[in-house]
């Protein structure tokens, strides 16, 4: 599902270049539970930002599906991240004065899905991740950041995608909520296929994942299938 072959990121500012990623390559299969881990700064919200499709790599091949993602017109990049691909920001990029529910059902009104079923929808992503009914219906910027961790990833969920990049989403919650959540990414993982793609800079949350990928200024320091 994705191949990475020597991808490198050089990000340019002022006076300054930095070498965010050096020659990573690797391979995700359809239906893993990979987790991305590395201390702050290592590189691994860059490395989201190209598997999501949403920045490009200076240099090296990036495959989502076989396809080339620098080869692909902005219409299919923009169907791909619409459609294929939940995401979870580090931030959550909720929209504010916008209730739960609409943020939620958001990905759904640009996805052309019927109005009946965004609801329905909405309302079993929040559910699976965690959200207590009561606060559905308040504005985005009026819960805690913990909650607005679990709607965020109510709308990673909701339109169902075949893979599910997430940055730090247990970063927010205490220990039991990060559970719960751990637990509603295994289960669509073993249940459903999804593939899922977990970044965290904590070896604990990584173990639940099935294969763990280290990486270390911008290097591949290891890549561990776990036996479970
Ligand atoms: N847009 C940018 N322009 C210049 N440098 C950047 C930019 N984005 C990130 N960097 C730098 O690239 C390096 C890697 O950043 P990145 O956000 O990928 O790290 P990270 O592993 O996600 O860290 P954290 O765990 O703190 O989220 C950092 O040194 C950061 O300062
Ligand atoms: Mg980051």
């Amino acid at each position: 599902m994705i191949q990475c072959l020597n991808i490198n990121k050089i990000y340019k500012t002022a006076n300054l270049e930095t070498q965010v990623l050096k020659n990573v390559s690797f391979t995700i299969n359809e239906g893993e539970f990979v987790a991305i881990t590395g201390p702050s700064g290592s590189g691994k919200s860059t490395l989201m930002h190209i598997l999501g499709a949403l920045d490009s790599p200076t240099s090296g091949q990036y495959l989502l599906g076989g396809e080339d993602v620098s080869q692909l017109s902005e219409d299919k990049l923009a169907h791909i991240r619409k459609n294929k691909i939940g995401f979870v920001f580090q931030a959550f990029n909720l929209l504010p004065r916008t209730t739960v529910l609409r943020n939620v059902m958001l990905p759904l009104i640009y996805a052309n899905i019927p109005e009946n079923e965004r609801l329905e929808k909405a309302k079993k992503a929040l559910l699976a991740a965690g959200l207590d009914e009561d606060r559905w219906l308040n504005l985005s910027n009026q819960i805690s950041g913990g909650q607005m961790q679990r709607v965020a990833i109510a709308r990673a969920l909701v339109n169902d995608p075949s893979l599910i990049l997430a940055d730090e989403p247990t970063g927010n919650l205490d220990t039991k909520t990060g559970e719960i959540v751990l637990a509603t990414f295994s289960r669509l993982n073993k249940e459903k296929g999804h593939t899922i793609i977990l970044i965290t800079h904590d070896q604990e949350i990584a173990q639940h994942a099935d294969r763990i990928i280290t990486i270390r200024d911008g290097n591949i320091l290891e890549d561990n299938t776990l036996s479970s």
